[in-house]
């Protein structure tokens, strides 16, 4: 048997061996991420409190020399001018360069900073068998350094690249995120007193402890980060300009920097956008705002009837919590939506995605004693003025977080990716607030005919092996699919929305009458690929319909829309169906009780082919007695038109169609590689339709669990039909389902058309 100390040698060279990947790792990963940027780049500074790349480079590597290498006997510095260049703010160790004037510092060159880089890299490899138990705890200290500052190159570069009014991409991949699946709600914790901070177990920064008993009467937390669009909002309320919402300091701020809006947004004629580390990029109103001051967030919360957390609530909460967040090593670099689907009043997003700003000064926790020596000076002698936010960011590396985590900033700080979450005590009488966490709602879900995995395997293996292999556009819709979707119609080229929302914003009087002309008052809409519900949302005030029936295929998506819909309208019944209708719509008995009007809109009904479409009119025909539809279709325009909006300038459309690819993969077990197919688009007049495609690049051979096929270069994957209609065509088309047309409405440019169909009286 091994003895007891033999035992404890083995684990403690392991851990030694363990911790010496974790260096060798956290370096290779600083330099990577410097990787994108041109020499230029990394020695700009675009503003005091950032510093240049070719600066944090060099920064992290003084840190090991200086507390590591220059404590060994006969180490000398790799150059004694570093000491004081690359000393960030420790007294006791020397002089330092000033920081506003980082970016001044054109030598030493990047190329000569990577090769100290790489000869401390090497000393501390080399010596790591030697190292002592306290140099070893410096390491570990090192590590978390290095990894801090990999977040700030990134905020410190986005910030740098903001200001080029070319907004250069850092990276050129799009930020692919989720969907948000659930409706923000609120989540009670009853109060009581709690141990919080770091228990010295694992490792921790000095501030995080010491653990420490604190007191906190019952209180609730929003499942969600605030989002953009909630954000937006308050903007569009006046949240700016009202000084009632915010602190002395932040009404200040707010008007001497003229902010009125998150850092890096901007309004144009089509929306808001924002500057990312991937461009210049439509806002997604489902991903955490961020980019936020402390008193931005501030103000939201006091507007939103809430407050901000304090830290302690902030981790209390924190240990029921999924680290389902975005993390640096997504390689997203930006907030989301919600990737994965939550629980019912899980807290969502806690970790990664955007730090949250708490309403806790940044002070030291009882018995707080700073380490002896130089490394002191970390984090203790910074504890004024500042406050606390919590939970990483998409920027932080994901094992660098952890629930005690305390980071720190001014409060007029805006260039780290810090967002915020809402609080609020639990005796706040429910009435009086806003439902921007979302109050509980009342409508009926639905699932029908679930989607069968089996079933979808053998229609896309068959599929795949037809002389021209095609895919069913359903399968565009996974969640990266959706979000990406949703990315198109917010794109320029992508006219739809834009037309269509023209067509219901001037008409929606007009159409709502022609509804009750042919229906009577008492009618419901069933809303065909709801979606988000946000076009039948904006009709619900016309129509005012008796019910309103929400369908899609996704039962989750649904369940967070219909009950956002249904805060908006209490006074209308709703419900939601969650069954794949592409083959005819089934709804259960007890919704066919009324007259209906089936809302099918953004010309949806374009990619089913003919015979499908028509067994789709068919079906909702024959829901009541009585209906009609609401149908919205695209018009016929010039080609260059119609084939820019399904291949635009910046990939989008492309990047949705090889995302199909994906989706196969994960369904049939098949080994696509989408980076090997071209995205082909183009308007095929004979059939009146644009065609989306996916072309060879080369000749290669896909793999599944049961089959395979080859495919030539340039060989294609019919992926999307989408029609489009002239005026008069849509007559025949709704008669033979059994409609007559009953109104029709168009945009300003005629791009687009809705018609109202009434069933006949066949
Ligand atoms: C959902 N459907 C109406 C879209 C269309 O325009 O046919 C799908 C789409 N495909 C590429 N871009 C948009």
């Amino acid at each position: 048997m091994q003895s007891m100390s033999a035992r404890r040698e083995r684990s403690r060279a392991a851990d030694r061996d363990s911790l010496l990947r974790q260096f060798q790792n956290a370096r290779k990963m600083t330099k990577a991420l410097v990787a994108p940027l041109s020499a230029e780049d990394c020695v700009i500074q675009s503003m005091p409190d950032a510093s240049p790349a070719k600066w944090h480079l060099a920064h992290t590597t003084w840190f090991f020399e200086t507390f590591i290498l220059l404590s060994i006997e006969g180490c000398s510095p790799f150059d004694d001018a570093y000491q004081q260049l690359f000393n960030s703010y420790y007294n006791q160790v020397g002089a330092q360069f000033p920081r506003p004037a980082r970016g001044m510092l054109s030598r030493p060159s990047l190329e000569r900073v990577l090769e100290y880089r790489e000869s401390i890299d090497r000393e501390i490899s080399d010596r790591f068998d030697s190292l002592s138990a306290a140099a070893l705890a410096l390491v570990e200290l090192g590590i978390n350094h290095e990894q801090q500052h990999q977040e700030l190159i990134l905020t410190d570069v986005k910030h740098l690249l903001s200001l080029n009014p070319t907004a250069p991409k850092y990276c050129d991949r799009w930020p692919l995120g989720g969907v948000s699946t659930r409706a923000p709600d609120w989540r009670g914790f009853d109060g009581g007193v709690f141990e919080i901070g770091a228990d010295g177990r694992a490792f921790h920064f000095d501030n995080e402890g010491p653990r420490h008993m604190t007191a906190l009467p019952d209180f609730e937390l929003a499942t969600h980060p605030v989002t953009n669009a909630q954000f937006l909002e308050f903007i569009e309320d006046g949240g700016y300009d009202c000084a009632e919402h915010w602190l002395d300091a932040g009404w200040q701020a707010i008007n001497q920097n003229a902010w009125r809006a998150p850092l890096y947004w901007k309004r144009c004629e089509a929306g808001w956008r924002c500057f990312t580390l991937h461009g210049d990029a439509p806002l997604d109103p489902h991903a955490p705002v961020c980019h936020l001051s402390f008193y931005e967030a501030d103000a939201y919360a006091r507007w939103a009837g809430a407050r901000l957390p304090t830290e302690a609530e902030w981790e209390i909460a924190s240990l029921s919590a999924r680290r389902s967040g975005n993390f640096l090593e997504s390689g997203v670099y930006h907030p989301t939506a919600p990737k994965l689907r939550s629980e019912p009043q899980e807290l969502v997003q806690m970790f990664g995605d955007v730090w949250e700003w708490t309403r806790s000064d940044y002070a030291p926790y009882p018995g707080f004693q700073p380490a002896a020596g130089a490394v002191g000076e970390y984090n203790g002698k910074f504890m004024s003025g500042q406050y606390v936010l919590r939970g990483g960011s998409c920027a932080t590396p994901a094992d660098h977080i952890r629930p005690t985590y305390r980071n720190f900033f001014p409060a007029a700080a805006r260039w780290q990716f810090s967002g915020l979450r809402l609080a609020r005590d639990a005796s706040s009488p429910r009435g009086a607030r806003r439902n921007n966490a979302g109050e509980k709602s009342s409508p009926v879900f639905y699932k029908i005919g679930g989607v069968q995995r089996e079933d979808e395997r053998v229609e896309i293996e068959r599929d795949l092996m037809r002389g021209i292999a095609r895919i069913s556009p359903k399968y565009f819709y996974d969640y990266i699919g959706s979000q990406l979707f949703e990315t198109i119609t917010r794109l320029p080229e992508y006219y739809i929305p834009e037309a269509e929302a023209e067509i219901f914003e001037t008409n929606a009087d007009a159409m709502a009458a022609a509804v009750r002309r042919v229906l009577g008052d008492d009618y419901q809409i069933v809303d065909l690929g709801a979606g988000n519900c946000e076009k039948a949302e904006k009709l619900l005030p016309a129509f005012q319909p008796a019910r309103y029936i929400a369908v899609d295929i996704s039962a989750e998506f649904l369940e967070a829309a219909v009950g956002r819909v249904h805060q908006r309208f209490p006074e209308i019944p709703m419900a939601g169906v969650g069954t794949d209708f592409s083959e005819s719509l089934d709804l259960p008995e007890e919704m066919r009780d009324m007259p209906t009007l089936a809302f099918f809109p953004g010309s949806s009904l374009g990619n089913f082919e003919d015979a499908k479409a028509q067994r789709l009119l068919r079906s909702t025909r024959d829901l009541n007695a009585s209906s009609a539809i609401l149908l919205g279709v695209d018009l016929v325009k010039e080609t260059q038109t119609l084939e820019a909006a399904y291949d635009d300038a910046t990939g989008v459309t492309a990047a949705f169609n090889r995302n199909i690819l994906r989706h196969v993969n994960r369904i049939i077990g098949a080994d696509f590689d989408p980076a090997a197919w071209r995205h082909v688009a183009f308007f095929n007049e004979d059939e009146s339709r644009i065609e989306m495609h996916l072309e060879a690049k080369e000749e290669q051979t896909v793999t599944w669990k049961t089959g395979r096929r080859r495919f030539e270069k340039n060989e294609r994957i019919l992926t999307e039909y989408s029609r489009k209609w002239r005026i008069d065509g849509l007559d025949a088309m709704l008669r033979r389902a059994g409609f007559e047309r009953a109104g029709v409405w168009t945009d300003s440019q005629a791009r687009f058309a809705v018609a109202l169909g009434a069933a006949g009286k066949s």
